[in-house]
C-alpha cells in the first residue's frame, strides 16, 4: 500500500474551516462512501473500537464509537468480524505495545479475506516515531494512523482512508486545540467520563505520558458544565472527572480556578447524583479539596493516590516531589477529614537503583496506609524517559521476587479492608447484570467496591439501598433493602 503522510496539510477547501462544524462535513461525506461500499458489499458494514489502557483511552474511544455510528457502521462485538477495526493504544508499559502487535498480526490474516476490511491505529503508542516507522515497514496493511492530539479529525481521516485506498498517516506533535461537541456513544447510559483536562506537566521520570499526550490544558468549567448538564439531561447520574493530575485542573486557564472550585459548580448541578474523579497527584492535593470532598454530598468516598514507591530515595529519583512522610502525613490528614475514604493506589517495583531497602519501605508504607486496593506494576524501560537512561537497572529475577511479595501483602490488607463494611446498608449505582448468575445485578458503592445481589435488570442505572451480607474477599454479596 502506498503512504499518504498528511501532517500539515489542509485536505478539502470547500470543507469549513472552525471545528467542530468541520467534522460534521466529513461525517456526511464519509456516509455517503460508506453507502457505495454497502452497495458493493450487499450488506452493512460493521465497526469493532478496541481500548487499551486507562479511562482516558476508554473516553476517547466513546467519541471514536460516536463518529462511527454518525457515518453510520454498525457495532460489531467481535473484531475478527468487523468491517472496520479500531484500536485505540496504549504505550504506558512495554507489554501494552506487544499486545497490539500481537492482535494486529492476527488481523492481517483475516484482512485478506475482507476486501472491505479497514484497520486504524490511534492514542498513546502513535505518537513514538518508532512506533509508526515500525508500523510502515512491517505492518504495510494498515489503512490509518493517528495520534492523541488529533483524534477529533477521525471523520475527515477517514473520508481521506476511503478515497485514496492508500495508508493514511497524521500524527501531530503537540497542541494546544481543544475540539467542543463532538458525537460521542456513552458504553452506559446512566453513567460518563467527563475529560476535564488533558496532558500532563510533571515528568515523573519513568513515565510516557507527558511525551506522548503533550502539555497539560484544561478544559473552560463553563465547556465542562455544559457537557454535564447536558449528560444529565440525557439519564446520566454518575460522572468520572478524567484527568491525568486533576489537582493541577486550572492553572494555565485565562481565568484560573482551582479544581476544588470546579467541583463545587459540578456539585451544584440538578439530577446529578454522584461525582468521581481520577487521577490525583499527591504533592497538589489541597486542603481546599479535602474540604470540599468532606461536605460534599455527590462526591463519592473513594480517591485513588498513586504513591508509586514508598522510599523517599526513589520518589526524588522518579521526580514525584514528596517523601515517604509528606505521603503519609497527607494520609493522615484524609482520614480524618473524610474517615470512611477508601484509598487505592499505584505502586511500581523495580525502578532503577531500588535495594532490598528501599522496597521495604514501599512494604511498609503499603502496611501503614492500608489501602484498600492497589494497581502494582514491574517498571517498564520507556525509550525517552529520563529513568531509562539510569544505570543500575534492577534484575528481572530481583524485581519478580519483589513484586510477588508486594502483591500478597496488597492483596491481604485489601481483604481485610475490604470486610469492616460487613453487615452495613449501602448506596449503590446498580450498573450490570453479573456475568456469571443473571438472577444477580453489579452495583458500585460509593467507595467504588462491588456487590452483587439478587434483583430484576429493571433497576440498572438507579440509586438502591442494598444490605452488604456476605464478603468474598475484594466484593460483597448482598441483598436490597
Ligand atoms: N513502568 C511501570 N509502570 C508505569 N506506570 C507509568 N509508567 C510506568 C512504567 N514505565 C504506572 C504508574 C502510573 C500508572 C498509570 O502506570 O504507576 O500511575
Ligand atoms: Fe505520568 Fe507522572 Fe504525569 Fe502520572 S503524573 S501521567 S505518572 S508523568
Amino acid at each position: 500500500m502506498d503512504i499518504l503522510d498528511l501532517t500539515g496539510i489542509d485536505l478539502s477547501k470547500e470543507a469549513p474551516e472552525c471545528e467542530p462544524e468541520r467534522q460534521f462535513y466529513f461525517i456526511a461525506k464519509a456516509r455517503e462512501l460508506l453507502h457505495e461500499k454497502e452497495r458493493e458489499a450487499g450488506r452493512k458494514l460493521t465497526f469493532c473500537v478496541t481500548t487499551f489502557g486507562c479511562q482516558m483511552n476508554a473516553r476517547d474511544s466513546e467519541k471514536l464509537t460516536g463518529i462511527l455510528e454518525q457515518i453510520g457502521y454498525v457495532e460489531e462485538e467481535n473484531e475478527e468480524k468487523a468491517d472496520f477495526v479500531v484500536f485505540n493504544t496504549c504505550t504506558v508499559r512495554e507489554n501494552a505495545n506487544q499486545r497490539v502487535y500481537g492482535r494486529l498480526g492476527q488481523l492481517k490474516r483475516i484482512k485478506k479475506k475482507n476486501p472491505h476490511m479497514l484497520i486504524a491505529l490511534c492514542g498513546c503508542m502513535m505518537q513514538e516515531p518508532e512506533v509508526v516507522e515500525k508500523l510502515k515497514q512491517s505492518y504495510r496493511f494498515v489503512d490509518l494512523i493517528f495520534g492523541t492530539h488529533n483524534i477529533f479529525k477521525f471523520a475527515e481521516l477517514t473520508v481521506v482512508c476511503l478515497e485514496s485506498g492508500r495508508m493514511v498517516i497524521d500524527i501531530w506533535k503537540d497542541t494546544d486545540k481543544i475540539v467542543e461537541n463532538l458525537p460521542s456513544e456513552r458504553k452506559f447510559p446512566f453513567k460518563s467520563g467527563v475529560n476535564i483536562m488533558f496532558g500532563c506537566n510533571n515528568f515523573c521520570s519513568y513515565c510516557i505520558v507527558p511525551y506522548v499526550r503533550g502539555r497539560e490544558r484544561s478544559r473552560t468549567p463553563e465547556a465542562i458544565i455544559a457537557e454535564i448538564e447536558k449528560l444529565v439531561a440525557d439519564g446520566v447520574v454518575e460522572v468520572m472527572l478524567l484527568g491525568q493530575n486533576v489537582n493541577s485542573y486550572g492553572k494555565t486557564l485565562d481565568t484560573p480556578i482551582t479544581f476544588a472550585q470546579l467541583l463545587k459548580r459540578i456539585e451544584q448541578i440538578e439530577g446529578l447524583q454522584r461525582i468521581r474523579f481520577m487521577t490525583s497527584h499527591p504533592k497538589d492535593l489541597s486542603d481546599e479539596l479535602i474540604e470540599v470532598m468532606a461536605h460534599s454530598k455527590k462526591i463519592c468516598r473513594h480517591l485513588h493516590l498513586p504513591v508509586q514507591s514508598g522510599s523517599s530515595r526513589i520518589l526524588q529519583k522518579m521526580n514525584r516531589r514528596y517523601t515517604k512522610e509528606q505521603y503519609l502525613a497527607l494520609v493522615e490528614k484524609l482520614k480524618i477529614a473524610i474517615p470512611d475514604i477508601s484509598l487505592t493506589t499505584d505502586i511500581i517495583v523495580g525502578f532503577p537503583g531500588e535495594t532490598e531497602e528501599d522496597f521495604a519501605d514501599t512494604l511498609d508504607i503499603v502496611r501503614k496506609v492500608r489501602f484498600d486496593s492497589a494497581f502494582t506494576f514491574i517498571y517498564s524501560k520507556r525509550t525517552g524517559t529520563p529513568a531509562a537512561v539510569m544505570k543500575e537497572q534492577v534484575p528481572e529475577e530481583t524485581v519478580k521476587k519483589r513484586f510477588d511479595r508486594l502483591l500478597t501483602e496488597v492483596q491481604e490488607i485489601a481483604k481485610e479492608v475490604c470486610s469492616i463494611h460487613k453487615g452495613t446498608v449501602q448506596t449503590v449505582l446498580v450498573e450490570s447484570v453479573n456475568e456469571q448468575d443473571p438472577s444477580l445485578m453489579t452495583g458500585r458503592l460509593s467507595n467504588n467496591l462491588l456487590v452483587h445481589f439478587p434483583a430484576s435488570s429493571s433497576v440498572i442505572g438507579q440509586l438502591k439501598e442494598v444490605k452488604l451480607t456476605e464478603c468474598k474477599g475484594f466484593y460483597y454479596i448482598g441483598e436490597l433493602v
